[in-house]
């Protein structure tokens, strides 16, 4: 039986990898699935939706909602990375269609990330890179990271991870879940319902949660406003946990010191977008979290023979939760 309860079918199963790096995602899906027929569009692809109709399985980031709507053998989406806000958000895919995600591996490439980009604000490698560029040597001291205090919100796979390495690095580590169930990797867990006590203690704040009805602009002009003057973001989630507005007149206000954006509330960042050039910033291309083939298909063939065998999938979506 497939996991919505229907048996799925034995000889003809199709794939559609929509997105992503689909070359090299089919032929390690080949090799590693015997009898899967694999198909691979691009998201603008002109016959997307009849690439959909098709599917049984679909492994991507989204789906178009046309092609969702027409998608009418489907049983099971793998998503291609942890976050899947932009699938739970295709109200056309049926309710009955199955999402899992990548729900581990990330974590210790996302915590060297933020880490790193911390040390690298901390260490003023943007301005040592812009003196190096003029061949100007002019000195500077940089402040430590050790015995700052960072709000974590989020301590799932990810987020503990990041805790972990930011403790490691001599941080105290308040971190944030939804219950405040406690964390071995956090000095104190509060959850979610206390962040506003929480924030004025944040001289360093990173966001590692999905992007869900709840967490969208989860930091707003308020809260923004309960930082301690100068604080640093770090948002390694998604960019519309963060009112992208609100956060560039904080950053102008000096509310805000310096940001390690990795995310983004339109991706591209529109190139007329204000963050580009505010001093403080550093913008990354979402690259924090690792586009890894082979363990998206490790946990896609895993999830396969699941499937084929009729057992619940691993790293399931609440669809209803949105992660
Ligand atoms: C993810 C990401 O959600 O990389 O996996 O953004």
């Amino acid at each position: 039986m497939s996991p919505g309860g229907r048996r799925a079918p034995e000889s003809d199963c199709r794939l559609l990898i929509l997105g992503g790096p689909r070359a090299a995602l089919r032929e390690v899906i080949i090799a590693r699935c015997p009898g899967l027929a694999v198909e691979t569009r691009r998201l603008s692809d002109a016959d997307v939706g009849d690439a959909a109709e098709r599917a049984d399985i679909i492994l991507g980031w989204t789906i178009p909602p046309e092609a969702a709507r027409r998608a009418r053998r489907l049983r099971w989406v793998q998503c291609l990375g942890a976050g899947v806000d932009r699938l739970v958000a295709v109200p056309e895919l049926p309710a009955d269609v199955v999402i899992s995600r990548v729900g581990r591996g990330f974590g210790p490439a996302m915590a060297e990330h933020v880490l790193g980009y911390l040390l690298a604000l901390a260490l003023e490698v943007p301005r040592a890179l812009d003196q190096q560029h003029r061949r100007a040597w002019e000195p500077y001291s940089a402040p430590l990271l050790r015995g700052r205090t960072a709000v974590v919100v989020g301590l799932g796979e990810i987020g503990g991870e990041v805790a972990r390495l930011l403790r490691a690095a001599g941080l105290r580590v308040l971190g944030v879940n939804r219950g405040g169930a406690p964390s071995p990797h956090a000095d104190e867990t509060w959850p979610v319902a206390a962040l506003d006590r929480l924030l004025p203690r944040a001289e360093i704040l990173v966001l590692v949660v999905p992007l869900t009805a709840e967490t969208r602009h989860l930091l707003d002009a308020r809260r923004l406003a309960l930082l301690p003057r100068g604080a640093w973001l770090v948002n390694v989630g998604r960019g519309a946990l963060v009112d992208e507005p609100a956060l560039v007149a904080a950053l102008r206000a000096g509310q805000v010191g310096r940001a390690a954006l990795d995310v983004f509330e339109v991706e591209p960042l529109p190139a007329d977008s204000p963050l580009w050039d505010l001093p403080g910033v550093v913008i990354t291309p979402h690259v924090a979290g690792p586009d890894d083939v082979a363990h998206v298909a490790d946990v896609f063939a895993a999830n396969y023979a699941r499937f084929r065998a009729g057992q619940p999938l691993l790293y399931r979506v609440d669809r209803a939760c949105g992660y």
